[in-house]
């Protein structure tokens, strides 16, 4: 196993190290959940002031680090301002999700803004980071992040969340050449947002695939594997030291191979894929990331300690950074997320 060369164990674990202990962090360790987070989201107004905000971004970064002593955070954004710098219109309706104005033909992917132009909204992005690297404490990693461009797209293709993307399924199957053209625009606008993350002082990124699930055989390949393998390449070839975690969501049978196909250093699982089988057919090709049920964060109890300590031995033989297979939800218990760390710490494997 290669020697990450710095005692930041997230970077250890991303360079193929195997450690006594996994390193932890959580999807949405800044969230609602924590009553800071709600407090400081009251103060910035709504959700994309607070995004747009670096001091209170950074804030917000910061409450979980403090609380519970991750070993990494995670930039406070969301992965549809790269669609707002692209041009799209984007709010938030309260209790429902995010909403945009929706592309459906060429016409639309033509009138999006310049890669180059993503900046110009995207700036207060980069102070944020830049904020973090000077407050965290040393031990602790940042981690950049991005939506995958086909998640990217289900949202600027439908202007919503939708339970089978269905608008996106239909574009690229019906005007393939008009979807070809928004997953490039959105490719290359990521890999130049990830950069300037990187830049600012970004030491991981992350690259969120939430809705790869629902993309099979040919269509995985084109449209989950090949834009995170690009975009892997691209950031590869100008930093070559920052490790790169791929996220396609409820892949099942696609996460095997995936470190390979896409060239990240890490894979994170989300909680539908067994721990031992994914010991023995992913971890073997590298670092993964993952993957206990968010909802063990609202039941808790023994349940919880169980499903825990069978993660963190099931992959006790290869490099492992421990973390929810999807993001914490609001109705979670913060004690819930102690107990969580504290058996993670202190199970043998
Ligand atoms: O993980 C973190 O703590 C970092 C910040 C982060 C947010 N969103 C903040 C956020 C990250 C990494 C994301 C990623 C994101 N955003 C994804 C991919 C990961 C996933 O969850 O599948 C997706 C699909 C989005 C788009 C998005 N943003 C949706 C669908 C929603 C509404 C659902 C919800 O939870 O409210 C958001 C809003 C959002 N993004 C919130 C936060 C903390 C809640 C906003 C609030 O405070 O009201």
């Amino acid at each position: 196993m290669k020697d990450g060369g710095t005692g930041k164990t997230i970077l250890r674990a991303l360079a193929g190290e195997v450690l006594p202990t996994p390193p932890i962090w959580m999807m949405r360790q800044a969230g609602r959940y924590l009553p800071e987070y709600k407090a400081t989201r009251a103060q910035a107004g709504d959700f994309l002031s607070l995004c747009y905000n670096p001091e209170l971004a950074a804030e917000v970064t910061l409450q979980p680090i403090r609380r519970y002593g991750f070993d990494a955070a995670i930039l406070f954004a969301d992965i549809l301002l790269v669609p707002q710098a692209l041009g799209a219109d984007l709010w938030f309706v309260t209790g429902e999700g995010p909403r945009l104005s929706t592309i459906t033909d060429q016409a639309g992917v033509d009138a999006l803004k310049p890669v180059d132009d993503i900046h110009e909204t995207l700036h207060p992005i980069y102070e944020t980071v830049r904020i973090l690297r000077r407050e965290l404490p040393e031990e602790t990693t940042l981690i950049g992040f991005a939506g995958a461009p086909w998640t990217v797209a289900t949202y600027m293709i439908a202007g919503r969340g939708t339970p089978d993307q269905g608008p996106a399924h239909a574009m690229r199957e019906g005007a393939p050449d008009a979807f070809d053209a928004l997953m490039a625009r959105i490719t290359a606008a990521t890999i130049e947002y990830l950069a300037a993350q990187i830049e600012a002082g970004a030491e991981v990124v992350k690259i969120f695939d939430s809705w790869a699930g629902s993309l099979k055989g040919a269509a995985f390949q084109k449209y989950a594997v090949a834009p995170c393998a690009e975009i892997t390449r691209a950031l590869k070839a100008r930093y070559p030291h920052i490790p790169v975690i791929g996220f396609p969501r409820e892949a099942g049978d696609g996460y095997v191979g995936f470190h390979a196909a896409t060239g990240v250093d890490c894979v994170a699982l989300d909680n539908s894929v067994s721990p031992d089988w994914a010991a023995a057919h992913i971890q073997t090709a590298g670092c993964v990331q993952g993957n206990l049920a968010s909802s063990h964060m609202v039941t808790g109890g023994q349940a919880l300690v169980e499903e825990t300590r069978a993660i963190v031995r099931a992959f006790s033989k290869g490099p492992h950074i421990f973390n929810l297979g999807h993001g914490i939800t609001p109705d979670a218990d913060p004690e819930n997320v102690s107990l969580m760390i504290e058996t993670v710490r202190s199970t043998k494997s």
